[in-house]
């Protein structure tokens, strides 16, 4: 039962409740029609601490065409926060008035903070550089609609892998299948934290392979998943510039991949997929795009139980 649950970590959900998750947004998908009243009467509210276009924008989408109502704010200086308002009071006073909480805020763990404190579901759609597990259910809807299943693939995971909280997400997620490997294709300095080679890849004994060039990998891979450098995390501008463009995938380098790697990307792209790519069919990022609203509105359903 998801009915009343936060999901605030990739691995709050069993691989059976994911499932019943990933079939309801089938069945979206095939007949959005019948579920249009399905909120009816519910208020979902977007708290975004940080700038958002797909998040925010699913997740509003989400409710409005389940039927539901949506309040909230994408600049929390229009709110009590900036009159110093603490995480606890305002979630206390949101979650008297909503049913539902989706929330992103620039610091590690503040939606699980949050989540303490809320009489409603809290949702986590994004927390500093660490983890986007709404993300990850548009990145698995998309693998299972391209791939069919999610055991024995190679994935690449390509850019910011330090910062890039979807690729944290979608590791965690992903290890919990059978037969997974993945190729972490970064610049030193832009390396897969510590915690997650610890915790998930040595501690499941995954199967995982650092480099630097993505020329060197490409063709061995089943799913690329493209990360633009996460400006908004570094210290150093000038550390910025050095590294936003280590990788540009364009036609040229596909030429070596397979015929049916599957391109990924959670967006925004700044400059790592060539607009060329585009055109190829093996770029999935904009289906990619429209599963993040669908499957969240399998997501609010559940969490409202109203399915
Ligand atoms: C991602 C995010 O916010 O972490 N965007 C998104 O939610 N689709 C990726 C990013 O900002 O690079």
């Amino acid at each position: 039962m998801l009915k009343g649950r936060h999901l605030i970590d990739p691995e709050d959900f069993s691989l059976e409740e994911l499932d019943s998750l990933f079939a309801l947004a089938d069945s979206i998908i095939k007949d959005e029609d019948s579920f249009r009243n399905l909120c009816n009467g519910k208020i979902l509210a977007t708290l975004f601490y940080e700038p958002s276009t797909r998040t925010r924008f699913s997740f509003e989408a989400a409710m409005l065409r389940l039927g539901g109502q949506v309040v909230g704010f994408s600049e929390p200086g229009s709110s009590s926060v900036m009159k110093g308002e603490s995480i606890p009071d305002t979630i206390r006073t949101v979650g008297s008035y909503v049913d539902i909480i989706a929330m992103r805020h620039p610091k590690e763990g503040a939606p699980k903070y949050a989540s303490y404190y809320s009489p409603v579901p809290i949702i986590n759609a994004g927390d500093g550089g660490h983890q986007h597990p709404t993300q990850t259910l548009t990145d698995l809807l998309t693998i299972k609609e391209v791939k069919g299943n999610f055991s024995n693939l190679t994935i690449g995971l390509c850019g910011d892998l330090k910062f890039g909280r979807t690729v944290h997400s979608l590791i965690k997620a992903m290890s919990r299948y059978e037969n997974i490997k993945f190729v972490l294709i970064s610049p030193n300095e832009l390396r897969i934290p510590k915690y997650i080679k610890t915790e998930i890849l040595d501690g499941k004994a995954i199967d995982y392979a650092e480099v630097e060039r993505l020329e060197e990998v490409i063709d061995s891979l089943d799913i690329l998943y493209m990360t633009r450098v996460q400006k908004e995390r570094f210290f150093n501008e000038a550390d910025y510039i050095r590294l936003k463009d280590s990788y540009i995938l364009d036609r040229e380098k596909l030429k070596l991949a397979k015929k049916d790697l599957s391109i990924l990307h959670p967006l925004p792209r700044v400059n790592e997929i060539s607009y060329e790519v585009d055109e190829d069919p093996r770029a999935c990022y904009f289906d990619q795009l429209k599963y993040g609203m669908y499957i969240r509105m399998a997501l609010i359903s559940k969490l409202l139980g109203v399915m």
